[in-house]
């Protein structure tokens, strides 16, 4: 598949999954701007059907360069991000250690993932959770990492995409793009700050709360947090160009956007 048909696709999983965030794009498009993704973000677990190296390589097949690496020792979090020559948006790219479940919980885990066998890495980036999954072993997973009960309940569709708020001309502050959108009554994520990292460290990121959606489990519909989107505002650094990596602290918190209040 095309990389730019990839990230057609990519987008149309994500917001079929949290149409808030097409909804957002809308009201930004129609005050005249051109909206530019800073990067994507795609959650994983350390098995070997779905993990974080699979997903490297998936990229790096599609002309990605693998730069930085981090590590967010609380959540059992290790992440990497990947950056395209050329046009595309960089990938974050996060896996949980499933080792630090219970052995009830990893034998959740291990139930679900072997049925992505025969399943492509595009069909499983690209289609919401491809395996079957009770409601109740949400349950029992989220009480151990919201993280992987995250991942056990979408799949490895997009968790977030990321509007590169530099390349905005009217709302080109994270103040102001924040002041935008909650005359629109969208919520943003307050953990730590509702804006994260500061000028000095060359990036602030803000991200809205996971929309509420109904998901269907095997034993039922429910409604459970999603997708929620980003905002980066970059910062030059001495060479003259943009910081192109991502602070660990403001990821950690970034992470919880998907946390129920
Ligand atoms: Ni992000």
């Amino acid at each position: 598949m095309h990389t730019q048909e990839f990230f057609k696709l990519a987008w149309e999983t994500y917001t079929n999954t949290s149409p808030q965030a097409a909804h957002i794009h809308n009201l930004i498009r129609c005050e005249g701007e051109q909206v530019i993704n800073d990067h994507i973000a795609y959650r994983t677990l350390s098995h070997s059907h779905i993990n974080m190296e699979k997903i490297i390589n998936y990229f790096k097949d599609h002309g990605y360069k693998q730069k930085g690496d981090y590590h967010f020792e609380t959540k059992k979090l290790s992440a990497v991000h990947l950056e395209h020559p050329r046009q595309y948006p960089k990938i974050f790219i996060s896996e949980y250690d499933i080792n630090n479940l219970t052995p009830d919980s990893q034998d959740i885990c291990h139930e679900f993932l072997e049925e992505v066998t025969s399943f492509s890495l595009s069909d499983l980036l690209l289609q919401k959770r491809n395996w079957s999954l009770s409601f109740e072993n949400y349950q029992k997973l989220k009480e151990e990492s919201e993280y992987v009960s995250w991942v056990a309940s979408l799949g490895l569709i997009p968790n977030h995409f990321t509007i590169a708020v530099n390349q905005l001309k009217r709302f080109n502050t994270l103040e102001k793009i924040i002041e935008f959108l909650k005359v629109h009554k969208i919520e943003f994520n307050q953990v730590g700050g509702e804006i994260k990292g500061t000028e000095k460290a060359y990036l602030r990121q803000a991200s809205t709360l996971a929309e509420k959606r109904k998901i269907m489990f095997s034993d039922g519909e429910y409604e459970i947090p999603t997708c929620y989107y980003e905002f980066a505002q970059r910062f030059k650094i001495n060479t003259g160009e943009y910081f192109q990596g991502f602070l660990e602290n403001s990821a950690d918190k970034i992470f919880e956007s998907t946390y129920e209040k």
